[in-house]
């Protein structure tokens, strides 16, 4: 099998978590730890094992070895980490967002495309056995044509854990550029791309105090929207509807509802790889587990870079592609352009369909 190297920029919170399950794959192998802090990139780099090597940023762009770019960045970087990897002729998987800006996101698009090389990123959750089966059920037609969904992700933010939270509060942070990736991405590989969208937001609370250790007190000014609600307006005709919030301490909501002409599905959520998922038909007039896909040895963060590398070495499209995130990255602006200028925003047709599905492990490198 041929193994392809990846070099991983940015080394903070979420890169253990990729450490970790990348060691699942044997076609990628993590080689190359680089941060702008260079004791980060050395810690992850003992960390990963092996003969794993921690760098400059420069140096692993310059790496012949490395052929795919794993962008861990803030998301204020994603842009220029991506574009700087595009250059140096290396393909590239970012964390999400895709970018800060549409037109940023485009251009990686663009730039990939004239080079032979490969955009992507994260979030890989939707290829979990979770979303896989709700997307097999809507498929087979269980809950008859999808009318409707609705999508809750609400909390009270991220600085009572978070050591370094302050861009969650920054342009590019938020709550729908933070985890509406995972819930958009979610009802896109499940009802298809997005038409048009409408949208509310506010800021409730204009400034936030860190309570986690390190930065305990400091205060954080908030500089983009915190609750922020959007009605989606699926080409398939469904009609969905999506609330984000760091400005809510509790809820009874669900994470994901989709709701069909002959029932009702319950998604687990979309922030993890696997969960329950409930069915109620028009037919058995109650509630039923589904069983998950039958068991899936790959899960984890790193699922989409490896498909990614798969992809590459069978000539097929990666599943989180590049004009997926870009649909993603292009929908949570329309849900603020709509809020500012009380109109609806009309989406690109960038993204033609739903990614390829991943009912079974062998369709991973099939
Ligand atoms: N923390 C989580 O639980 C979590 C979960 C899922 C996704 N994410 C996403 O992962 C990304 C990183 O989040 P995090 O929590 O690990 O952040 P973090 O602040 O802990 O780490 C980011 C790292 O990137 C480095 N960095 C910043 N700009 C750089 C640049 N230009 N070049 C090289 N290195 C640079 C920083 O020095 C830092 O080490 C974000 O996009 C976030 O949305 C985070």
């Amino acid at each position: 099998m041929k193994v392809t190297t990846i070099g991983v920029i940015g080394c903070g919170n979420i890169s253990s978590n990729y450490i970790r399950n990348a060691r699942q794959y044997d076609n990628i192998k993590l080689a190359a730890f680089a941060d702008i802090d260079l004791d980060r990139a050395k810690s992850k780099a003992e960390e990963n094992g092996g003969d794993a090597i921690s760098c400059t940023v420069d140096e692993l762009l310059n790496n012949p070895e490395v052929s795919i770019i794993l962008n861990l960045t803030i998301p204020k970087a994603h842009f220029s980490v991506a574009k700087a990897a595009l250059l140096a002729g290396k393909s590239v998987y970012n964390e999400k967002p895709l970018t800060i800006t549409k037109e940023e996101g485009m251009e990686l698009l663009q730039l990939a495309g004239q080079r032979g090389l490969r955009v992507g990123g994260a979030p890989d959750t939707f290829l979990g056995a979770g979303i896989q089966t709700c997307r097999k059920v809507i498929e087979d037609g269980l809950i008859g044509f999808p009318v409707g969904a609705t999508a809750f992700m609400m909390g009270h933010g991220h600085e009572s854990w978070h050591p370094d939270p302050e861009f969650y509060y920054e342009v590019g942070g938020g709550p729908m550029f933070d985890m509406g990736p995972y819930y958009l991405t979610a009802l896109i590989t499940l009802l298809g791309p997005i038409e048009k969208v409408a949208g509310s937001t506010r800021i409730s609370f204009p400034e936030r105090t860190i309570t986690s250790e390190k930065k305990f007190g400091k205060k954080v000014k908030v500089e983009v929207p915190t609750h922020v609600v959007g009605l989606l307006d699926f080409r398939n005709g469904a009609i969905g509807t999506i609330i984000t919030s760091f400005d809510v301490w509790a809820h009874h909501m669900p994470c994901i509802e989709i709701y069909g002409s002959k029932g009702t599905l319950v998604v687990p959520d979309p922030n993890g790889f696997e969960g329950n998922v409930k069915l109620w038909t028009e037919a058995s007039r109650e509630w039923s587990d589904v069983p998950l896909l039958a068991a899936r040895k790959f899960t984890g963060r790193s699922l989409g870079v490896a498909d990614m590398a798969f992809a590459i070495a069978n000539q097929s499209e990666h599943r989180a592609n590049g004009k997926l995130t870009y649909h993603v990255l292009e929908t949570m602006h329309a849900i603020h352009e709509a809020s500012n200028h009380g109109k609806v925003v009309e989406l690109s047709k960038v993204l033609t369909d739903k990614p390829q599905p991943l009912f079974s492990d062998s369709d991973l490198s099939g």
